[in-house]
């Protein structure tokens, strides 16, 4: 985390990222309306959730999968856009760009439960500061608990404090892993930073 923390991740942008970014960052900046950032939105449904929720917001969604982002199962709302994209690297733009999101969302990410996949894990990768400096109330909801303690250690280190619970069964599922673990009686669990106050 400190090496992390303390040396650039310097690894060249691809061209592809850049290009899926920029129209996205002229639309947002021409826009004016808060952001929500739902990173690994998959399918695209919790953007879309978002969208109805917080109708006076623009919600982005990135997914690095195409396919994904293929499946809508409804329309998607007038503030709501989908990009596909590495978040390594748009995350890196976002804030080269300046963007801070009200709310930034990561649901259900993948797990990498190997330990020798440990780098895989978005806290354990250089870009994670730029991620911690995005800002916003950040929430990542996991069905696997260990990911969402290391993820909380990692904000902690960026001075972000936070507070992890298991997510309430009243709370609408935003996503289909969501309804999913739902479905096969799988506890969930909701990390959310303690800055609720910034939004009033
Ligand atoms: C387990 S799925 C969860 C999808 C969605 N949030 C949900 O809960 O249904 C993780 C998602 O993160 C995306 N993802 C993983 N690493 C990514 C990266 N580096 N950049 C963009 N998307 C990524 C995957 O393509 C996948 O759609």
């Amino acid at each position: 985390m400190e090496r992390h923390a303390t040396n650039r991740y310097i690894r060249p942008i691809a061209d592809y990222n850049r290009e899926a970014f920029e129209p996205v960052h002229e639309q947002a900046s021409a826009d004016g309306r808060p952001l929500i950032l739902d990173s690994g939105c998959g399918t695209g449904d919790s953007s879309r959730a978002l969208a109805r929720m917080y109708s006076d917001h623009l919600v982005i969604g990135v997914d690095r999968s195409a396919d994904r982002l293929s499946r809508h199962r409804e329309a998607t709302p007038e503030n709501c856009m989908l990009v596909r994209a590495d978040l390594i690297d748009f995350w890196r733009l976002a804030n080269q760009a300046g963007w801070q999101p009200v709310r930034h969302y990561l649901l259900y990410p993948n797990p990498e439960p190997k330990p020798r996949h440990l780098k895989r894990r978005f806290h354990a990768h250089p870009v994670f500061p730029d991620l911690a400096a995005l800002g916003g109330v950040f929430e990542s909801r996991s069905n696997w608990l260990i990911y969402l303690k290391e993820l909380a250690i990692a904000l902690q280190y960026h001075g972000r404090a936070t507070t992890l619970r298991p997510l309430p069964e009243t709370d609408p599922a935003l996503t289909l892993f969501e309804q999913k673990y739902r479905a096969s009686g799988q506890r969930l669990w909701q990390l959310r930073t303690d800055d609720l106050e910034i939004l009033q």
